[in-house]
């Protein structure tokens, strides 16, 4: 299709180019570089609001609890569980001793008087990892009982280092 020619522009510059739309007839480039960068503009925002939006959604999920790998499911119930609840909740659960209970990624997470018991991915700010160690920064845990083994104490800085996965309850618990 042949190019069109515009009409001479208000302030008498030249012909501009006509496009073809839909074959059904030319418009005028320049008209249509306006609208095509109104509409870009446009766009460009809707991009930021969507990249924005995407932001707040990965900020929120990664707080998200991670899902856990079967590997990880196995090595909660056997090393981290039996000792969050049989050794801690005597005093962490009904008692909420230090205002922590022990029951939930999320309430480990919330921690107790002092802030955050479990902050996952950082065992070193963990103060559930202080507690247990027994290195001074914070309280001896189990209170009043002997300091859990070495392998325990491995075991939840590795679990905490690994985001603190939580599996749900199984059913048969
Ligand atoms: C015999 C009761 C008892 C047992 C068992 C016990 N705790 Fe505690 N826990 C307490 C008390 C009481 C506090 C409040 C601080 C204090 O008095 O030392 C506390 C505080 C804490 C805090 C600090 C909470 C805060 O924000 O101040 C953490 C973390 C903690 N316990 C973890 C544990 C873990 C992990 C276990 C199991 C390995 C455990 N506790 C077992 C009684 C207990």
């Amino acid at each position: 299709m042949m190019p069109r020619l515009c009409p001479i522009g208000q302030s008498g510059s030249s012909p501009t180019e006509a496009v073809d739309v839909n074959g059904r007839g030319g418009i005028c480039v320049s008209a249509t570089e306006d609208r095509i960068s109104s509409q870009m503009s446009f766009m460009t925002h809707s991009v930021c609001v969507a990249a924005a939006a995407l932001l707040v959604s990965i900020g929120a999920q990664s707080d998200k609890p991670p899902t856990p790998t079967p590997e990880q499911t196995e090595f909660f119930d056997t090393k981290i569980r039996p000792v969050l609840f049989d050794t801690c909740g005597e005093c962490h659960l009904e008692d909420e001793n230090g205002g922590l209970r022990i029951d939930s990624r999320e309430a480990l997470v919330k921690g107790g008087e002092n802030g955050p018991a479990v902050v996952p991915g950082d065992p070193e700010k963990s103060l559930l990892i202080h507690a247990i160690r027994r290195d001074g920064t914070g309280p001896r845990m189990p209170k009043e009982g002997p300091r859990l083994s070495d392998d325990t104490i491995a075991a939840f800085m590795q679990w905490i280092k690994d985001g603190a996965p939580w599996p749900p309850e199984k059913a048969n618990r």
